[in-house]
């Protein structure tokens, strides 16, 4: 089973990278929001009884963190015009994405609306933010959506990672992950897939 891959394509263009980092230092972003809680729901109705992202409290080692909470925002329309021609238009959502919480800690969980992440970093979010991958006590590694590894006594690291600048990354997001040690916003471009194009090429891919 493989956790993450780096895939083979370009960097975004400095032009384009300076567009999305105006919009995230753009005060009047909030109209541009394309997730909430309602947007989780609506698009997988039968997980809207779950738990919600905001109301995870996480315990580890006898301390509490109240959850972090990722924001997305529409980008430009030249930004998504690349990434259709250089990855693909075949995703389930993709925006500019900013993460970042009272406690540091975006708390392990399974992504609420998709198999699979798309990532790349402009900002980490701090020197020392990691990834980490947990199995949790009693299940399989790869989990249903929308699950949450909220008491860390019950989970077993099995592997982290700092994930790199300026490259794009696709994520298993059926294994409980969590995003570690965040002083400052995470900001990102992220997008989602249920399924993988067969003509993507890595140049790494990390298995279990
Ligand atoms: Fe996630």
């Amino acid at each position: 089973m493989w956790l993450y891959k780096f895939i083979n394509a370009p960097e975004l263009p400095e032009e384009l990278e300076h567009k999305v980092m105006a919009l995230y230092n753009d005060p009047s972003k909030e109209t541009r929001r394309i997730n909430s809680n309602s947007y989780a729901d609506a698009m997988k109705p039968d997980l809207a009884g779950r738990l919600h992202p905001k109301d995870v409290v996480a315990i580890k080692d006898g301390k509490s963190y109240r959850n972090s909470r990722g924001f997305r925002y529409t980008l430009d329309q030249d930004v998504y015009d690349w990434i259709h021609q250089h990855l693909t238009d075949q995703y389930t959502d993709c925006g500019l994405s900013v993460i970042h919480g009272p406690d540091g800690l975006l708390a392990p969980h399974t992504d609420q609306t998709r198999s699979f992440a798309i990532l790349y970093t402009f900002d980490t979010g701090g020197p020392d933010v990691r990834t980490a991958f947990y199995q949790e006590d009693g299940h399989p590694v790869e989990r249903e959506l929308r699950v949450f590894g909220t008491d860390y006594a019950n989970l077993r690291e099995v592997h982290a990672v700092q994930i790199p600048l300026r490259t794009w990354v696709i994520m298993n997001t059926n294994v409980l992950h969590s995003v570690e040690n965040l002083i400052s916003d995470r900001v990102q471009i992220q997008f989602g897939l249920n399924e993988v194009p067969a003509e993507w090429t890595y140049n790494q891919e990390i298995n279990l």
